[in-house]
């Protein structure tokens, strides 16, 4: 039997078109880029995650000489709320790139599989949707929960 799968997102053309509490989010996503250590790839990447609590905890793309041993914006932020945090729910995460010129691309950037599975695990653990809003320059798209930019989410918890 054939099925369809549809994705719901929204799109929006600026951050100032989104509800306050996820443009501030999407401030502190941009606001993150300064901590980004790509020297490599020149490739900037901001993260900024809310917990349930309604802090706010940022991360950005740290690379290595040995390329491997480096990390994404969004793990960064993830793991690093996690470890300081403990349990606490991870409700929103906003993302950024920029070029090495400071620009952001007009469309977003998306979020490597990696970091996708590993948004999965910490909605699962959070037992609430974690959404997930991705800023370009010309366009801002808000999905509702991770299962909606990763279908058929692998998870071994059960
Ligand atoms: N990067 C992220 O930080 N997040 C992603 O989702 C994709 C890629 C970083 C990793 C590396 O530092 C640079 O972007 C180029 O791949």
């Amino acid at each position: 039997m054939d099925e369809k799968l549809v994705i719901n997102y929204q799109r929006f053309d600026n951050i100032d078109q989104l509800e306050a509490s996820d443009k501030e989010l999407s401030l502190a996503a941009i606001d993150a880029l300064k901590g980004s250590y790509a020297p490599y790839s020149n490739f900037h990447v901001g993260a900024a995650l809310r917990l349930k609590d309604g802090r706010i905890v940022k991360g950005s793309n740290q690379e290595n000489a040995a390329y491997p041993s480096g990390l994404c914006a969004e793990r960064t932020a993830m793991f690093a709320a996690n470890a300081n945090y403990p349990g606490v729910p991870q409700t929103s995460i906003a993302i950024v790139s920029t070029y090495h010129d400071g620009t952001i691309p007009g469309n977003p950037a998306t979020p490597c599989g990696s970091c996708r599975q590993v948004m999965a695990e910490f909605q699962k653990l959070a037992g609430e949707n974690m959404s997930v809003i991705l800023i370009g320059g010309k366009m801002v798209l808000k999905f509702e929960k991770v299962d909606d930019i990763l279908p058929f989410i692998f998870d071994s918890l059960d």
